[in-house]
Order: C-alpha cells, then structure tokens, then sequence
C-alpha cells in the first residue's frame, strides 16, 4: 500500500535533516551542509555527510533520507518511522489506500508520457520543421546551445502531431489528456495536440522531471504564452520555472542570489548572462507556496520584476503576501529596473545594458522595510489626512508580522522612515535621505542633514526645558495624559516653578468638576489662555515670557494633538536621557500588546529621541 507522495514530499520537506541526525551524532559545519562521525561504523574522521535532504557516508556507503534515517536508527519500519516523524511535522498521515497506490502509478505514468514528449519537442526543433522556431530563438539571442541547455523545443503545425508520434511510442491519447497535452474529442472536434505552432519551454520540479510545458507564439498573437493545464503532476500555485537549476545552483553555492522574475525568457536570459539562480512563476501570481519554495534555497531571494506598472503591482502584492512570515532569517529583497520608458523586463535590461549592470541593479535591491514603504508612501497623498492614513497603514502592515522579534523592529524602521521623511518634506530642509533597512546601523543617510546648532550641555537642557514647558502650556489639555511624568523631571528651577505651579492648576481644576446637564460630573477643560493668566498671577511672569519666546512647530497652537503629544514625549526624552531608555521599552512592550494611536505616537517621539542622543545631537528642531 502506498502513500500519497505528496504527501511524503511535505513530509520530507517539514523535516530537515540537520536537527534529526544531530541529536544522535554530533554534528559540525562543513559549507552549506553538516559533517560528523558515521553512526553506522566506526571511524576516527568524520566521513558522514548531512544534507538538507538526507545523508551519506562517504566511508560506509550509508546514506537515505530522514525516513530512512528514522528507520535505521531506530529499527522501525517504513510505517512506524513515517508516523513518527508525521507525529512531529505536526502532519495527519493519511490512511494508505489502494487510491493512493493508483494516484503513485497515475503520476508516474504522466511523467513518463510528458518525458516522451519533452524528447519529441527538443527533437523537433532541430529539425527542419523546427527552423521558424529556431530562427525566433535566435532572434531572442539563443543559439543551438543555449535552447539544447534549456530544453527548448517545438510544437509542429498540424493538430495532431504530438497525438500521432506519441501512439507510435504506445503511448494512448487518454494518457496525453491525462498529461495535459491533448485536448479529447467532442461533439464538434477531433481530438487535438494542446500544443501547436508554438516553441516549447519545459516546467520541472525541483528534482529536474518535466511537469508541463508553457509554449510561446512566434507572432506577438494571444495568447503570446499557452500553459499547459493543471494535472496530478502540474499545480501552478507551487510550480516554479527554473526551480530544479536553481536548486543545483544553490547546493553547489549558498551564495548565490535566487531572483524571481515574471517570465520564461526573463529566466533563461539571466541563466545565460550567469545569473542561474532565476526563477518564475507560471503566469500567476506569486503564493504562499512558491514563497516557502523559495525560503528553503534562500533566507532572502530577490523580487525583480517588470518595470512597469503590472510589475511595481506584483512587486507590491508579494510583499503582502510574505509579511505575516518574515523572520529575521527569511526574507525577501526587492529589485528596482529603473523606470527609463518604464517597459524594461530583465531580459531586455540584461540585453541592453549587460549583466554588469544587472548585478548593480541586484546589488541596489532594497530590503523590505524600505520596499514596503516606498510602495505605500507613492500611494498616499500628502495632506495631512493621507499622512495619518499612510501612518495606520504601515503600522497594519508590521502589525501582520508574526514573528516577534522581527514585528518591533519592523515597526520602529518603518517609524523611522516615515517621520525621517515627513521632516525631510518641510520647506527649506535638505532631504534627509532614507535610512537603511533593518539592521543597517548606524542609520545611513544619503544626504547628510545640515549641521545642527551644538550647544554645550547646560544650554541644550534650558533650552529642552523651554520646548517642553512651551507645549504645555499652548497645550494644557496634555497635562491630564502626562502630567505623571512631567511631575517626575528633573528641570531647572525657572522650569520647575512653571511645572509646579501649572500641576496645582491643573489639580484644581480636575477636582473643580463641572455639572453637566445630564447630572454627571466631568472635568474642567483646560485652556491655554486660563492657564498662562495662572501662572502670570502667581508670580511666574518673567519665567513664562522666556519659555513663551521660544518657537517650536508642534506647539504651535494650529498643531495636530499627535503632533502635540509626540512632541512633548521627544523633549521628555531628551531632558531625561536614563528615563527615555525606560520609558522606550515600556512603550515598546505596550505596542506589542495592543496598538493604539497614543502608544504609538509616545514610541515614535522617544524613538526620535533616543536617535537624537545616539547621534550626539541636541535633538532641538524648531522644525519638529
Ligand atoms: P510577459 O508578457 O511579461 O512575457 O509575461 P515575457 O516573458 O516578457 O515574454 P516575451 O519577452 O515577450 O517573450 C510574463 C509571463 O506571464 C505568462 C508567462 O509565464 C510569461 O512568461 N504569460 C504571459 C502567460 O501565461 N500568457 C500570456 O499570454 C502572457
Ligand atoms: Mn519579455
């Protein structure tokens, strides 16, 4: 009785080999794989081998997968090992069924029927009835060589070609249906080949068996490309153009880059400019299927798709899709063509400008912190609703990340760049630049921002002070959220008379309830002009005249209360650089529980700030 060998082939890919055999042999490094003493036999050097796949000896001959493994190191049988390791994948295993069996000999079957025709293809377009084709190829810069290195072939004119050869071989049209590459007969047609006309471009799995075909006119007619259907052996949500080289490149060089283009040719032109770790695809878009495909040959594959519009759309849709399964160790990088006339693919860029060019255009890929950003600021506005739109949005997005490290410091990268250029976008301010994505530290700025005014410290802390006490009191109503806090500076003593006196206002005010018409009792608002009226009348005039004279953007009294609050929470920092580190985490730990505005906005200002202090600047920005 056999088992579905997909289901065998999850099973195998839930399992990596490394952690299994390492619990029973101690295991080192050896370049992309593991090396250790072989438990089969007794040796003094270790000629025993882990792949990601399975093992070998080189001394003993022992070698297998991790069924196998389980089977030989802990003597079960087939049955028991597979259940084990299910137990484990977190895997149901399905009952053996007498189905399963015939599912393992249909796919079998079909595999060997779409070798046959793979066989006939290739060998009909080096045939005269192939020389249109070839003469295309050529025209797409393949040579002889170059189509033989990738299978291309040719679907003759006539309709039942393939259908003929094949019968000749045994091989029944039931079978061709089944392979997907006949179409049966109805009412009104004779059965016909699903591939005509066309020059073939053979789909494998990752262990090099063909598993379809995509096709190419000649003429620029629709459909340019013809997939062939989905069968037992073909699902296009997992198949990938160019996976079994990609995974042969990678095995031989972890290092090498895995790209994902849109299409056929962007794949072969890249294979043959020394790009073999290129892959696509098939006329969909990219699924949670292809990406797991992708994660297991790179912790961090390249997005390089059409420089259009279509392409930037696709670009945008992957990351979507890939955020709730970031980790700091699998990610994704996205590669920019560069708009030009906005219509070059990677095969016409390769073609036009070298691959020189195209390892630059790799080079430049941008993390996915920075992809993300750019595809979600271009789409916002920039009034003042669309920035608060454009905030929510990429504070959605980091909250979708699953993994826990990785979240936070997402969401503070993106922060970053979003206030980085909100600032930037002030008049009279050069351009900040961007910072880098994650994990480039210190933050890099293409354009180094015009120097700040250096104070020495005693006039950085008045003047910190000043901002701080001047929003405040434009802003008393902030008093009642972080009144607490306030309380607890250490301010200079002008400040600290101001503070103290605005608190016992404040405190007045809260216990002078007022009776509203539905009975209740509610607190007094605080208004700015009542409050500095207060403090003139206590006796804080000339102190009040001193902060009042201080021009600061986010006390200004048209400023948004965020703008308000996260002003207030920068100064905060700034004036108390041993509670800013503590007031960050305790932010930072709130952010993870729950998202709110306020929470968010506090995290962002004492972010900026602690930047600020990183930088050895004053952090004073009357910009701010
Ligand atoms: P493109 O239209 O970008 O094609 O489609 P291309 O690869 O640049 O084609 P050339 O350079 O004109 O030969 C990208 C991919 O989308 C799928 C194919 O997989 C193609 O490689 N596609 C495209 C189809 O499935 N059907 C089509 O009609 C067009
Ligand atoms: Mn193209």
């Amino acid at each position: 009785m056999a088992l579905p060998a997909h289901f065998l082939e999850e099973l195998r890919a839930r399992t990596p080999m490394a952690p299994l055999v390492g619990r029973r042999v101690k295991l080192t490094r050896a370049g992309r794989n593991w090396r250790g003493l072989c438990p089969f036999h007794n040796e003094k050097t270790p000629s025993f081998h882990v792949y990601d796949n399975g093992f070998h000896c080189f001394g003993c001959g022992a070698s297998g997968d991790a069924i196998s493994w389980v089977m030989q190191t802990q003597g079960l049988d087939f049955m028991e090992a597979v259940t084990s390791l299910a137990a484990e994948a977190g895997l149901d295993v399905p009952a053996p069924t007498p189905r399963a069996a015939e599912e393992v000999r249909v796919r079998a079957d079909i595999l060997s029927v779409l070798a046959a025709a793979q066989e006939a293809f290739s060998r009909h377009l080096s045939q005269p009835e192939g020389a249109a084709g070839c003469a295309y190829l050529a025209s797409r810069g393949l040579d002889e060589a170059a189509c033989a290195r990738h299978g291309l072939g040719w679907a003759p004119e006539g309709r039942d070609t393939l259908i003929r050869e094949l019968a000749g071989q045994g091989i029944e049209l039931a079978q061709l249906v089944e392979a997907g590459l006949a179409r049966p007969a109805d009412e009104e047609h004779r059965a016909a080949d699903f591939f005509f006309g066309r020059v073939t471009f053979p789909i494998r799995d990752r262990r090099g068996r063909v598993i379809g075909f995509g096709a190419r006119t000649l003429a620029d007619t629709q459909p340019k490309y013809l997939n062939g259907p989905e069968t037992p052996v073909f699902a296009k949500r997992r198949a990938l153009y160019g996976l079994d080289r990609a995974r042969e490149v990678i095995r031989k060089d972890k290092n090498n880059e895995i790209i994902v283009v849109e299409g056929y040719l962007d794949v072969i032109t890249l294979a043959e400019a020394g790009f073999p770790g290129a892959v696509a695809p098939l006329g969909t878009a990219l699924t949670e299927e292809h990406l797991a495909e992708l994660w297991q040959l790179s912790p961090m594959p390249v997005l390089c798709f059409d420089g259009d519009a279509a392409g930037a759309r696709a670009a945008a849709r992957a990351l979507e899709l890939a955020l709730p399964q970031l980790r700091p160790d699998r990610s994704l990088r996205i590669a920019n063509l560069g708009g030009g006339k906005g219509k070059e693919d990677p095969d016409s860029f390769v073609r036009a400008k070298g691959a020189a060019a195209f390892a630059d255009v790799l080079e430049h890929a941008e993390p996915v912190v920075d992809a993300l950003y750019g595809f979600m600021a271009r789409a916002a506005g920039t009034g003042v609703e669309s920035r608060a739109a454009l905030h929510k949005r990429l504070m959605d997005a980091a909250a979708r990340i699953e993994d826990r490290s990785l979240g936070p410091e997402f969401r503070r990268a993106l922060l970053d760049r979003f206030f980085a250029e909100r600032r930037a976008s002030r008049p009279g301010r050069t351009p900040a630049g961007r910072p880098g994505g994650l994990g480039a530290q210190p933050v890099a700025r293409r354009t180094p921002l015009p120097p700040r005014p250096r104070l020495d410290p005693e006039s950085a802390r008045l003047a910190r002070a000043d901002c701080l006490t001047l929003i405040l009191c434009r802003h008393p109503w902030l008093l009642r959220g972080a009144g607490e806090a306030f309380a607890m500076l250490d301010l200079p003593t002008p400040h600290a008379r101001l503070r103290d006196a605005m608190l016992a206002w404040e405190h007045a005010l809260q216990n002078r309830a007022v009776p509203t018409h539905a009975g209740q009792n509610r607190a007094e608002p605080l208004d700015t002009v009542e409050l500095l009226a207060h403090l003139r009348q206590v006796g804080l005039g000339p102190e009040l005249e001193r902060v009042l004279a201080t021009t600061l953007r986010c006390a200004a009294p048209d400023a948004m209360p965020a703008e308000v609050e996260a002003g207030f929470w920068h100064f905060f920092g700034l004036m108390n650089p041993g509670r800013l580190e503590a007031e960050w985490m305790a932010a930072t730990r709130e952010m993870e529980k729950h998202v709110d505005t306020a929470t968010q906005q506090r995290l962002i200002a004492l972010s900026l700030a602690r930047a600020a202090l990183r930088r050895g600047e004053t952090g004073l920005d009357p910009d701010l």
